[in-house]
Order: structure tokens, then sequence, then C-alpha cells
């Protein structure tokens, strides 16, 4: 099967606080979405890299996006909200996937994935019929509030994990639990509400999620600390 890689980039950004959305935010001089694309582009094991843009995205043409190389393709069929998005990708790569190809959906505002990250990822994937998806092991305390914010309870941190993305799901199944389930904020939940059971595969801190205005400067801090 091949790998494609499916990028949801169609958001509003909205907790960032800017009029930008975060994935065109600059980052070491590029937009945040540039290394985002550039390391899944350059992954080896990864044929084509399609990104979900929403429909009257104005920014996508104000760069240059050439050095990214021929996996690249831009869609501009982004949805209301990030599930949307990415069954709206799905559906516009219907002619190109196969039902047993693998998808690789990964967060815009995610940009410092490692090339480990994808390598690890699908090699742990490999043999799994459902799929699965990076994520950390949980390393606070959590606390379960009342509707006063006082402490109802202390949740056992043990077996919970922090998901991430790239989220990797055969095609066909991804859809289906897609077409079913619009209410996620991942792809792995539309396949746990089909009864189906997605691999956890351990990653780092450092494949943040960009949210908050802090998180620029990790990321920052991440890209430009990484060795080649
Ligand atoms: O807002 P949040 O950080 O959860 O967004 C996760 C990802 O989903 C981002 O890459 C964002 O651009 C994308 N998204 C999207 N379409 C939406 C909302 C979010 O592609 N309607």
């Amino acid at each position: 099967p091949r790998h494609f890689a499916l990028v949801p980039a169609a958001g509003s950004g909205s907790r960032m606080g800017s009029a930008l959305p975060k994935q065109y935010l600059p980052l070491l001089g590029r937009p945040l979405l540039f290394h985002t694309l550039s390391v899944l582009c350059q992954a080896p094991d990864i044929d084509k890299v399609f990104v979900v843009l929403s429909v009257g995205d104005a920014e996508w043409a104000r760069h240059d996006w050439s050095e990214l190389g021929p996996k690249l393709v831009p869609m501009f069929c982004g949805g209301p909200s990030r599930a949307d998005s990415v069954l709206a990708g799905l559906r516009a790569i219907a002619n190109e996937a196969e039902q047993s190809d693998w998808v690789l959906v990964h967060d815009a505002a995610r940009p410092c994935l490692a090339p480990w990250h994808i390598d690890k990822l699908i090699r742990e994937l490999a043999g799994e019929e459902v799929g699965g998806l990076l994520a950390v092991p949980v390393a606070d305390t959590l606390k379960r509030a009342d509707s006063q914010r006082h402490v109802a309870a202390t949740v056992p941190r043990d077996s919970l994990w922090q998901a991430q993305t790239p989220q990797m799901f055969r095609y066909v199944m991804l859809r289906r639990a897609l077409e079913s389930a619009r209410e996620v904020t991942d792809e792995a939940s539309a396949l746990e509400a089909a009864g189906l059971h997605p691999r956890l595969v351990e990653s780092d801190a450092t494949n943040l999620k960009v949210t908050w205005p802090l998180d620029l400067h990790l990321a920052e801090w991440i890209l430009q600390n990484r060795e080649e």
C-alpha cells in the first residue's frame, strides 16, 4: 500500500489572538505551514502530501511552495470543523487512493514533526489492520472539576495518553468512520466510535501543537536546536 499525507490547514486559529490564521504565522522566516509540509514532503515513505485549505484562502498564493517539490497538492475544500476538512480531503482524493492505502492525517499546526516520528509511526503500524496514532504518556496529575471548579476527582494517569498527529489509518476505514462520526476532535475517535481500537505509538513533546502564543516560541527553539 502507498502512504498519503493529508494536512487539514483550513482553521482560523482563533485562540492565537491574531488576524492571520495560525498556519501562516511566521516561524523562522517561513509560514508555519511550510515547516509542517516540508518534513512530510521529504519523507521517503510518503507518496503525496495533500493540504486542505479553506475555500476562501487568500494567503496560500502569497507564498512560494515550489521548493517543496511535486509531491505537494493543495486542495481548496476545507469545511467548518477539522473533521469536515479531513473528510472533504478524503472525498477529493477518492480517485487516487486504493482502499488499503494508508492516510497520515497531520495537523498543519504541528510544524516540529521530525523524520523519526514519521518513520516510527509507519514502521510500528505496518502490520496493523486498523492503524494508530502518535501519542505521549500524560505527565501531569489530572483533576476532574465539578461545576463550582472544586476538585471532584483525581483521574489516575497511568493509562492516559495525549493524542498527537500524524494519525495513520487505511483510506477506506477512515473515510467510512468519518462519514458517520463528525463530532470528533481527531480521526482516532471516529474509528473508536465504530468499535475499532487504534494503536498508540509513543512520541515525544517536541511534536507540539501550536495553539497559544507561547507555543510559537517553543516551536522556534525546537526547530533551531534540531540536529540534522
Ligand atoms: O484548532 P486546532 O488546533 O484544533 O486545529 C487543528 C488543525 O485542524 C489545524 O491544522 C487547523 O488548520 C485544522 N482545521 C481545519 N479546518 C477547520 C478547523 C481546523 O482544517 N475548520
